[in-house]
């Protein structure tokens, strides 16, 4: 998807949440902290156009799994095209992540990767997010979350044991990157 169609899918949902699709730079900063060495099983909410599911999938080893969240049936359409069997994608909600995982018996992630816009989210659905990935995720295990301002940080400080922020400047708009440890 180009990035003008993007601009076109923010215009016509609400739950997008941004203007433009993510830049290299804000991917870098989002997948850096991935021991991708380790890592079996990534779950990423909100994938939207792919660019870093594309990114994990590169990095990821040939046995691990990515199990992708997305409810925008324009960028699910984009996302089916991704030729890698180590993708699985769910048209439904981050929110239900947990439970999916469960029926599924897929385990538990390693890393949570998210670009959920949860500044447009009713507040105790964030809540459940936040609380359900702390829950779900190994411990030594992070959950990395961009977002455009620093509003989010305390919510993240409550679940989580430590946060990291990191900033990338080099995006539309420049965006904050946060790594949330469970210890
Ligand atoms: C900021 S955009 C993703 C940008 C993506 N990194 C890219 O560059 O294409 C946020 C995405 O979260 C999705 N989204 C919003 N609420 C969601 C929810 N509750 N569960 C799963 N995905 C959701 C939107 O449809 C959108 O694709």
């Amino acid at each position: 998807m180009k990035p003008i169609q993007f601009l076109g899918q923010f215009l016509e949902s609400k739950q997008v949440g941004a203007v433009w699709p993510s830049s290299k730079y804000l991917i870098y900063q989002m997948i850096k902290p991935i021991n991708f060495s380790k890592a079996k099983l990534i779950v990423e909410y909100g994938p939207g156009t792919g660019n870093i599911t594309k990114a994990l999938l590169e990095n990821m080893l040939p046995d691990a799994k990515l199990i992708v969240f997305e409810i925008n049936n324009s960028f699910i359409n984009g996302l089916n095209k991704i030729p890698d069997k180590r993708l699985t994608i769910f048209n439904c909600p981050a929110e239900k992540a947990a439970q999916v995982l469960a029926k599924h018996h897929l385990g538990l992630p390693d890393y949570v990767v998210s670009s959920l816009p949860l500044a447009i989210i009713p507040n105790n659905t964030v809540t459940r997010i936040l609380a359900s990935s702390f829950a779900m995720l190994k411990t030594g295990s992070a959950m990395i979350q961009f977002q455009y301002s620093p509003s989010s940080l305390g919510r993240f400080k409550r679940v989580f044991d430590r946060v990291e922020v990191k900033f990338a400047p080099i995006n539309v708009p420049p965006a904050l990157v946060y790594v949330c440890w469970k210890k």
